[in-house]
C-alpha cells in the first residue's frame, strides 16, 4: 500500500521556556522536526503531511525549501483532532504512519517493522517498556497479548498506572480505517481532548486487530518537552553516532567527547582525540588523526594527514599526508595537495596550495593560487582586499617567500623566485630572481639616545 506520513507538530512546548516553537529547537545542529522529516523520507512515502499550529510562520519559514504538505491546526484539541485535520488529504488506499515532531530519534528500521505489521485490517502501535512510565499512556493487553485499550495517565486507575508498557504515540494503520475510527472518538476524558489513543479500544470493539510492536530502546521514542530532555536526546544522539563510527573501526578516545552532527565516512585506523566536532559531510581517509578540540565541517581529509589540536576546518579539501595546526583555520575553498604543511595561526581561504608547500606560522593566504614546494615564511599576508574588490595572488612552484612579506594582489610571483623578508610586493616578481620591496637599512652616526634626567 502507498504510504502517507503524518507528523504532529502543532503543540506549543510551553516547558521549553523559549521564543522558538518546540519543533525548531536544535538537536545536533538540526531542528527536531528536521530529524523526523529526514527519517520519514527514508521510507519513501507518497507525501509527508505536517500538522502545525504554534509558531506557524516560523515553522513554515524554516522548512520552506522542503516538499511538504502543511496542515494548519489552529487550535489544539488533541492528537485525534490533529490527525483528523490531515486525513481528508490522504487517499483511502494509503497506509498512514503517525510520527511526532518532538520525538526525533525514531529509527527507520523500527518504523519499517511497524509498517509491516499494519495490514488492511490492523492497527499497529509502537510501545515501549519504561521503568518510569509517568505521564505516558498505558497499554492494556488482553489475555492473548493483543491491545485492548490505551489509557492516558490522567484517566488511568491506580491499577492501570502500574502497567509499565507505554504508548509511544507512533501508530500505523490504513487511512480508510483511521477515518472510520476517528469519527467515533469523543472528548469525554480528563483533559477534554480528542485522543488519538482512543482508536485502540474502538478498533478492538469493531473486531479489528490492534498489534503492538515494542521499541528496542527507550532512546528512540524519547519525547522532548523541556531543555533537560533536549540535552538527554542530544546525549543519546551523540552516543549512537560515536558508536556507529567506532563499530566501523574508528578509534575514539572518549565517545562522550565526540560530537557528530552530520554524516561521516572514515577509512581504516582513523583516530579521533577528545572534543572533536564533526559537522555536515565529513570524509576521513585511512589513518587520519585528529587531535583534541577540532571543529571539522563539510571537509574531506586525505589519508595519513594529521590535524593537530585546536583547528577549525570548514569546507576544505585536504590532500594526503598533510600536517595541519595546531591552531590553524581552513575556510571555504581551501584546497590542499599532498604533503602540505599549515602551521599555527595560519588562515587559508579560497586558496589552492600545491604538493609539498608549507606555511608554518602566522600567515594569511586568501584568494591565492600556490604551486608546489613553495615555502611561505612566517607573517606573510596575501593582501587580497582593497575595501571593494578581492584579487588573486599567484605563487608559482618552488618560490620562497621571506618572513613578514605583504603580497598586494593582484600579483604574481614567478617560479623559484625568492622574496626578501619584510618586502611589500606590489608588482609581479620574475622567476628565479631575488626580489626585495623594502626601504634600505640606514644607520645614523650623529644620533644620540635621549637620556633621562637623574633625580637628585
Ligand atoms: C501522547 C499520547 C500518549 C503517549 C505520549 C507519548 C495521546 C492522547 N496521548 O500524550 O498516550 O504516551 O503522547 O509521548 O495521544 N499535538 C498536536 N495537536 C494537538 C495535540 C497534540 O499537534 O491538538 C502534538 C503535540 O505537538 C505533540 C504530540 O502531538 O508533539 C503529542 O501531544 P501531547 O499533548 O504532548 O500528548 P501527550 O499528552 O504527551
Ligand atoms: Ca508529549
Amino acid at each position: 500500500m502507498p504510504l502517507s506520513v503524518l507528523i504532529l507538530a502543532a503543540g506549543q512546548g510551553k516547558r521549553m521556556n523559549s521564543e522558538w516553537p518546540k519543533v525548531l529547537q536544535p538537536l545536533a545542529g538540526r531542528a527536531l522536526l528536521k530529524h523526523v522529516i529526514d527519517t520519514a523520507r527514508q521510507l519513501r512515502p507518497d507525501a509527508i503531511h505536517v500538522v502545525y499550529g504554534h509558531g506557524a510562520e516560523q515553522v513554515r519559514e524554516a522548512f520552506k525549501a522542503e516538499a511538504l504538505s502543511w496542515v494548519l491546526q489552529e487550535r489544539q484539541f488533541g492528537t485525534g483532532h490533529a490527525v483528523l485535520q490531515a486525513l481528508p488529504r490522504i487517499p483511502d488506499g494509503h497506509t498512514v504512519l503517525v510520527l511526532y515532531g518532538d520525538v526525533p530519534l525514531i529509527r527507520r528500521d523500527t518504523l519499517e517493522g511497524l509498517l509491516k505489521l499494519a495490514g488492511p485490517k490492523t492497527l499497529a502501535v509502537l510501545t515501549v517498556m519504561l521503568a518510569d512510565p509517568g505521564g505516558y499512556g498505558r497499554i492494556l493487553r488482553d489475555a492473548r497479548g493483543r491491545i485492548r485499550k490505551i489509557v492516558e495517565h490522567k484517566d488511568a486507575s491506580k491499577r492501570e498506572l502500574r502497567v509499565r508498557e507505554s504508548n509511544t504515540g507512533i501508530i500505523a494503520a490504513p487511512a480508510k480505517l483511521l477515518k472510520k475510527w476517528l469519527a467515533l472518538v469523543n472528548n469525554n476524558n480528563a483533559q477534554g481532548e480528542y485522543y488519538l489513543t482512543d482508536i485502540a479500544a474502538i478498533a478492538t470493539r469493531e473486531k479489528f486487530n490492534v498489534v503492538p510492536q515494542l521499541a528496542l530502546t527507550e532512546a528512540e521514542v524519547l519525547g522532548v518537552n523541556d531543555k533537560v530532555q533536549l540535552a538527554q536526546v542530544e546525549a543519546a544522539y551523540r552516543r549512537e553516532r560515536a558508536q556507529e563510527l567506532m563499530l566501523s573501526g574508528v578509534t575514539v578516545i572518549d565517545p562522550q567527547r565526540l560530537d557528530i552532527r552530520g554524516t561521516v565516512t572514515a577509512g581504516r585506523d582513523v583516530q579521533l582525540d577528545v572534543n572533536v566536532i564533526l559537522e555536515g559531510k565529513v570524509k576521513l581517509g585511512d589513518r587520519v588523526w585528529i587531535g583534541p578540540n577540532c571543529v571539522v565541517r563539510d571537509t574531506a581529509i586525505g589519508a595519513d594527514t594529521r590535524i593537530f589540536a585546536n583547528c577549525v576546518l570548514d569546507n576544505a579539501v585536504i590532500g594526503p599526508s598533510c600536517s595541519i595546526g595546531p591552531f590553524a583555520r581552513l575556510r571555504p575553498g581551501a584546497a590542499l595537495g599532498r604533503g602540505v604543511h599549515i602551521g599555527n595561526f595560519v588562515e587559508v581561504k579560497n586558496a589552492k596550495i600545491g604538493d609539498g608547500s608549507k606555511a608554518n606560522h602566522l600567515t594569511y593566504l586568501g584568494d591565492a593560487l600556490i604551486g608546489k614546494d613553495v615555502n611561505v615564511g612566517a607573517g606573510t599576508i596575501t593582501c587580497n582586499y582593497d575595501g571593494v574588490n578581492k584579487s588573486q595572488t599567484r605563487i608559482e612552484d618552488g618560490v620562497f617567500i621571506g618572513s613578514g612579506s605583504m603580497l598586494v594582489a593582484p600579483v604574481r610571483i614567478g617560479a623559484r623566485a625568492t622574496i626578501g623578508a619584510g618586502s611589500t610586493i606590489t608588482e609581479d616578481a620574475p622567476a628565479d630572481k631575488l626580489t626585495l620591496g623594502r626601504s634600505r637599512q640606514v644607520s645614523i652616526d650623529s644620533w644620540a639616545r635621549p637620556a633621562k634626567r637623574k633625580k637628585s
